[in-house]
């Protein structure tokens, strides 16, 4: 695996590639990569001729409060980390080079309105502008055919989605599932901040998803309902913080009043500093393998307390 930091020596390595018709594959990360980053790379290496995992925490992104100054980093594990999963060019360029001019010289902001304004929007309304425009010029630098998201950020895959329709990216964007801890947690790069007693709490957000799911399939479709399914589990816990639980539709990402078989479940917990996200449709119910065993769900109706089906 080549690492490249600037545009200019992407572009190169990227350019014969390029001429002889093979398959290019993005990965874009803001590093500190872990098996859910590396399952993207993965993917990729299994689709593509020729993989590129992007690092770059992109502090367009990141509120003036938010945590860019102590997002996690780590260049030669992530290097280890992407090569072991098949990235064939690692990208890491600086702030200098994505921006020349500085955070506050950059005058273009790619905005995908309606998707952007609930949920993850609603709490960071500059957060997925920033994410869009970096998105957006990673896709100018490199031309991937196809590009790699995480449905752990669903509504950041929803619009990138919106975004190549609009204007006519020609990427074929890739949603890949969610990789969890063996106690369900969805893997994170700010996981790593929870203190252990946080960390003991935290699945719970997954088991509150799970326990809506459940209820679901088990009949039940009015969304107030099932929210106040999430709400319970997540109050047999006092660490954690609610933001929001909601079912929305897959597509609108707009909140449903009677949920269907395709809803899907999202919730926000802050714990301390941390702030976790997860989501979940019914198709990802069956998660096999999962130890959901050590949370405390006692207290709940029965029918929606069992958090996984097969766990
Ligand atoms: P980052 O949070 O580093 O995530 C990079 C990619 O990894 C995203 O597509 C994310 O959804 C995916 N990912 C993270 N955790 C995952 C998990 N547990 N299972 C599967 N995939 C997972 O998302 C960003 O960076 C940035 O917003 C970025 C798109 C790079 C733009 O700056």
């Amino acid at each position: 695996m080549k690492t490249l930091r600037t545009i200019s020596e992407l572009r190169a390595a990227i350019a014969p590639h390029r001429l002889d018709g093979k398959r290019i594959g993005l990965v874009p990360t803001m590093g500190y990569l872990h098996a859910g980053h590396a399952s993207l790379i993965e993917r990729a290496a299994s689709e593509c001729d020729l993989v590129i995992t992007t690092v770059f925490v992109n502090p367009l992104q990141f509120a003036a409060t938010e945590d860019l100054a102590s997002y996690p980093r780590d260049e030669q594990g992530d290097a280890d980390t992407a090569s072991a999963a098949g990235a064939d060019l690692f990208f890491l360029p600086s702030l200098d080079e994505m921006y020349p001019l500085g955070r506050d010289g950059v005058l273009t902001s790619v905005s995908v309105s309606d998707l952007s304004s609930v949920m993850e929007g609603a709490s960071r309304p500059t957060h997925f502008a920033g994410m869009c425009t970096v998105v957006a010029k990673l896709f100018n630098i490199a031309g991937p055919c196809t590009a790699y998201f995480g449905k752990k950020d669903f509504q950041q895959l929803a619009i990138v989605k919106a975004m190549v329709r609009d204007l006519s990216f020609e990427v074929d964007v890739i949603g890949c599932g969610i990789r969890r801890e063996a106690d369900g947690l969805a893997m994170s790069s700010r996981n790593v901040y929870l203190t252990p007693e946080q960390r003991t709490a935290a699945p719970v957000l997954f088991a509150a998803l799970c326990a809506a799911a459940q209820a679901l399939s088990g009949g039940e479709t009015s969304a107030e309902i099932l929210r106040a399914t999430m709400t319970d589990v997540i109050n047999t816990q006092t660490l954690g913080q609610v933001e929001y639980l909601e079912i929305v539709d897959p597509i609108t990402l707009g909140a449903v009043a009677q949920a269907d078989l395709h809803s899907r479940f999202f919730g926000a917990v802050r714990f301390g500093s941390v702030r976790l996200i997860d989501n979940l449709d019914l198709t990802e119910l069956d998660l096999t393998g999962l130890d959901l065993t050590g949370l405390d769900l006692t207290g709940l109706d029965p029918d929606a307390s069992q958090p996984s089906a097969g766990a």
